[in-house]
C-alpha cells in the first residue's frame, strides 16, 4: 500500500545511508525476506551492485543482515543503463517510503497526511495538559510534543530515529522553546523509573507488541495519570481499535479533515 508521503523520484538513494540499524533490519525482513518479494529483491541487488557505498554501510550498521546484503548482490542481473538503475533506486526508495521520509523530516511534517490535516485540539480534549509533565513516545516530528509543550510544564520526547531527533532539537532551539527535551528510546524499553509522568501519549507507535508496549507505557505513568492514543487525521478509512478498547481503554471518535472516521483512545493509570 502507497501511503502517497514522498515523491521517491525526489530522493537520492544515498538517502539509505541515514537509516537506524533497526530500520535495516525491518527492511530487510518486512521487503526482502519475509514476504518474499522477488521484484524488491531484484532491485535492491541492481541499486546496491550500483551504489558500493550504500552497500558498505547496511553491512556495517547492521551486521545481522549483511549475509543477505552479499545475496541480493550475488543474485543481482548485470544492469549498466543508467535509467534502470535509477527505476530500481526509486522502487526500494518508495517501498521503504515512511523510513525514506525520515531523512526529510520538514517533508514528513509538511505531507504526512496524519500531521498535514491534524488540529492540535484533538490533542487537548483528551486530557489537561496544564503543568503536567508528559512523554511523547516514538515522537517523530514533534506533533503530539510540540503541542504539549504548549501547556505542559515539561515535554519529554523519545525517538529511535536519528534525524527526527535532531529535527526536533533544530526546532526547540530555533524557536527557543524551554520546556521540551529530546532522546532516544523505544516504548518497550524507556529510560525512566517507575511513576515518572503524568501523561504518555503516542501516534501510530503502539500495535507491534500491544502487551508489551502498554506495560511498559503503564510502568512509568503515575497512578491517576494518563495514557493517550492520538494518531491524527487521514486520508483512509480508519477502524474502531479492539486491541486498545480490550484492555481498557476509552474510544472516542471525530471527523477529521479529511471527512474520514478518526479513533482516539485514552486510558487512566490506576495501580
Ligand atoms: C508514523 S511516525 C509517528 C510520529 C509521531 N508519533 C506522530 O504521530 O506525529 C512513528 C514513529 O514511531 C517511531 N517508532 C517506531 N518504532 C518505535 C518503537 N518501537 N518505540 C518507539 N518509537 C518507535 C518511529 O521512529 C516514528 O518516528
Amino acid at each position: 500500500m502507497t501511503l502517497n508521503w514522498i515523491n521517491p523520484n525526489d530522493y537520492s538513494f544515498n538517502s539509505f545511508l541515514l537509516l537506524e540499524r533497526f530500520q535495516i533490519r525491518m527492511m530487510m525482513d518486512s521487503c526482502g525476506w519475509r514476504n518474499d518479494d522477488e521484484e524488491w529483491k531484484r532491485c535492491m541487488g541492481i541499486a546496491l551492485n550500483a551504489n558500493p557505498a550504500v552497500k558498505w554501510y547496511l553491512m556495517h550498521r547492521c551486521p545481522e543482515c549483511s549475509a543477505l546484503v552479499e545475496e541480493l548482490v550475488a543474485k543481482a542481473p548485470a544492469v549498466t543503463e543508467t535509467d534502470q538503475i535509477r527505476k530500481a533506486e526509486v522502487y526500494t526508495l518508495l517501498s521503504i517510503e515512511d523510513f525514506t521520509i525520515h531523512t526529510t523530516p520538514e517533508h514528513m511534517a509538511s505531507n504526512c497526511d496524519y500531521i498535514r490535516g491534524w488540529s492540535k485540539e484533538r490533542l487537548f480534549e483528551l486530557a489537561d495538559f496544564t503543568g503536567k509533565t508528559v512523554l511523547d513516545v516514538g515522537a517523530g516530528s514533534g506533533r503530539l510534543t510540540f503541542t504539549a509543550a504548549e501547556k505542559a510544564t515539561w515535554v519529554y520526547a523519545s525517538e529511535p530515529v536519528g534525524t527526527l531527533r535532531e529535527f526536533m532539537r533544530d526546532k526547540i532551539k530555533k524557536e527557543r522553546i524551554k520546556n521540551v527535551r529530546v532522546l532516544d528510546g523505544w516504548i518497550t524499553e524507556l529510560s525512566f523509573p517507575d511513576d515518572t509522568f503524568d501523561i504518555i501519549m503516542s501516534g501510530h507507535v503502539v500495535g507491534d507488541e500491544w502487551d508489551n508496549e502498554i506495560a511498559e507505557i503503564t510502568r512509568v505513568c503515575k497512578t491517576g495519570g494518563w495514557l493517550l492514543n492520538c494518531p491524527g487525521d487521514s486520508e483512509r478509512d480508519m477502524k474502531p481499535c479492539a486491541e486498545l478498547t480490550s484492555r481498557g481503554w476509552e474510544e472516542l471518535h471525530y471527523v477529521g479533515s479529511y471527512g474520514k472516521d478518526v479513533f482516539i483512545h485514552r486510558k487512566q493509570v490506576k495501580k
